[in-house]
């Protein structure tokens, strides 16, 4: 399937909350969004599928750092390449902002989201023991130099 990939708006927050809700145990909310959309250091990339959200990638960018906070399908749109779209997109967003090396963190269990990072060339550089809650689990931390 292929989407439409470009920045957040406001009025995305609402559907951007809702699949954080669908995907995250920790989600966050529309206010959260809507205040990160104002910071100068966040990033949302949506996938749209028509006028309906699907998917996005959330990140940060500190000089020529990028940290991915979250990327995220809706369940039905799975397996069907848009989590591959995004990273796609999102690659050469940040390499057009001169960012030279991208970091993340993702629950140690997560096989899908894992093997999309793996699939761009992210390597696992260490683990973070007990990184996350509801449930408690280590992180395995990942990195791209560009
Ligand atoms: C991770 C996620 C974004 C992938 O999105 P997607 O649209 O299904 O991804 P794609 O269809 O583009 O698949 C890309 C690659 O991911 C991996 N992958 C996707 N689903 C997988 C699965 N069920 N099992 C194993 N690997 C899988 C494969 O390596 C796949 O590459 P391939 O198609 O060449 O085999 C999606 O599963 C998701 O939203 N998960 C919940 C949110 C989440 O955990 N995000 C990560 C937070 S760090």
């Amino acid at each position: 399937m292929t989407v439409s990939i470009g920045e957040i708006t406001k009025n995305d927050a609402p559907r951007v909350a809702q699949i954080e809700k669908e995907c995250f145990s920790v989600p966050f909310s529309e206010d959260d969004i809507l205040s990160y959309i104002e910071s100068p250091i966040w990033h949302f990339l949506v996938a749209r599928d028509g006028d309906l959200v699907v998917g996005y990638i959330s990140f940060t960018v500190i000089l020529d750092e990028c940290q991915i906070v979250n990327v995220a399908v809706t369940n039905s749109a799975r397996g069907r390449g848009i989590g591959s779209q995004i990273i796609t997109h999102f690659l050469s967003y940040i390499k057009e902002k001169g960012v030279g090396s991208v970091y993340l963190e993702v629950r140690e269990s997560n096989i899908p989201a894992i093997g999309l990072y793996k699939k761009f060339g992210f390597l696992e550089v260490g683990v973070s023991k007990n990184h996350y809650s509801k449930p408690t689990e280590n992180a395995l931390l990942m990195s791209l130099m560009l």
